[in-house]
């Protein structure tokens, strides 16, 4: 299975929100990065055929997908990033409800109910309201529904916004029993979310890809331009204004600076092993 974006692009009353996006995407865990405004949302909506692209196409094995419709829907699931909910119908009636509109039939639509409200962790909740469920219980169910039909691809806009470290954890382990045979691709801003999880992560600066790598490739990119260096208070501004800056922390009087530079930035400074905060900081500041 292939799903390839073929030169997209998407402008918005005169303003382009994308800008020549070409990607293939095949099995596996894909994270789409940027900062608000880089045009994730946009391009998922385009993915999923929802929206409608000023150029380009996205093709499924070589077929457009939106000649495809219904026969492309069948095989997509979609957590869009206002991902509303009924608050007066229960987990149950809600994922029964979600099924009977994506076409399955009673047994089906019972039978996938059942098993995605124990994956997600929510069959002793079956029974109650979605008004009263936490954030990431609600993102646990928003999951559910885009899994009810079985989707080869699952497209998740922001599905970690809002949730706690705990959260957090359970949802890279959902997305871990899901990831067999299936093509993935989640949107965040978030980089701890894709550092265990992703298997490649596409970089979306100003609607335009600046990097599709594997975690460690786009680590490497990095390989001798993360240093630190702890100094006098009064020196840390000169440095800290001269270059990008991922961390800094006041000890004892002293600054400890963590930043990226092609050259080492002070003769006390130390090389580091790069990490995803520092890539972030590279590509988007
Ligand atoms: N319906 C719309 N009309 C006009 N501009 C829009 C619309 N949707 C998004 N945009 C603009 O397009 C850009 C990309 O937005 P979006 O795709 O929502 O980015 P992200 O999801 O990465 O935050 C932003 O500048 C946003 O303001
Ligand atoms: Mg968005």
């Amino acid at each position: 299975m292939s799903l390839m974006v073929e030169n997209i692009s998407k402008i918005y009353d005169n303003i382009p929100a994308l800008e020549r996006v070409n990607l293939t995407l095949e099995h596996g865990i894909y994270g789409l990065l940027g900062p608000n405004g880089a045009g994730k949302t946009t391009l998922m909506r385009i993915m999923t055929d929802l929206l409608v692209p000023s150029t380009g196409r996205v093709l499924l094995d070589g077929k457009d997908i939106s000649a495809l419709g219904p026969a492309f829907r069948d095989k997509l699931g979609y957590l869009p990033q206002d991902f509303g909910v009924y608050p007066n119908f229960t987990a149950e009636q809600f994922l029964l409800y979600i099924a009977k509109l994506k076409g399955l039939s009673k047994f089906e639509a019972k039978r996938r109910t059942d098993e995605l409200l124990e994956l997600v962790s929510l069959s002793d909740k079956r029974r109650k309201k979605l008004g009263g469920f936490s954030g990431g219980q609600r993102q646990r169910i928003g999951i559910a529904q885009a899994l009810l039909n079985d989707p080869q691809i699952l497209i998740m806009d922001e599905p970690t916004a809002g949730l706690d470290p705990e959260e957090r954890i359970r949802f890279r382990g959902i997305l871990s029993d899901l990831s067999q045979n299936k093509t993935i691709l989640l949107s965040t801003h978030i980089v701890s979310d894709l550092e265990a999880v992703a298997n490649e992560v596409i970089l979306l600066k100003k609607g335009q890809v600046l990097e599709m790598k594997e975690p460690a490739e786009l680590l490497a990119l990095l390989d001798g331009r993360v240093w630190t260096v702890t100094l006098s208070i009064d020196e840390e501004p000169v440095l800290a204004k001269q270059y990008s800056c991922s961390n800094i922390t006041h000890t004892d009087g002293k600054s400890t600076l963590r930043l990226i530079s092609e050259q080492r930035p002070h003769p006390a400074a130390q090389p580091m092993t790069p990490n995803m905060e520092d890539m972030y900081l590279s590509f988007f500041r």
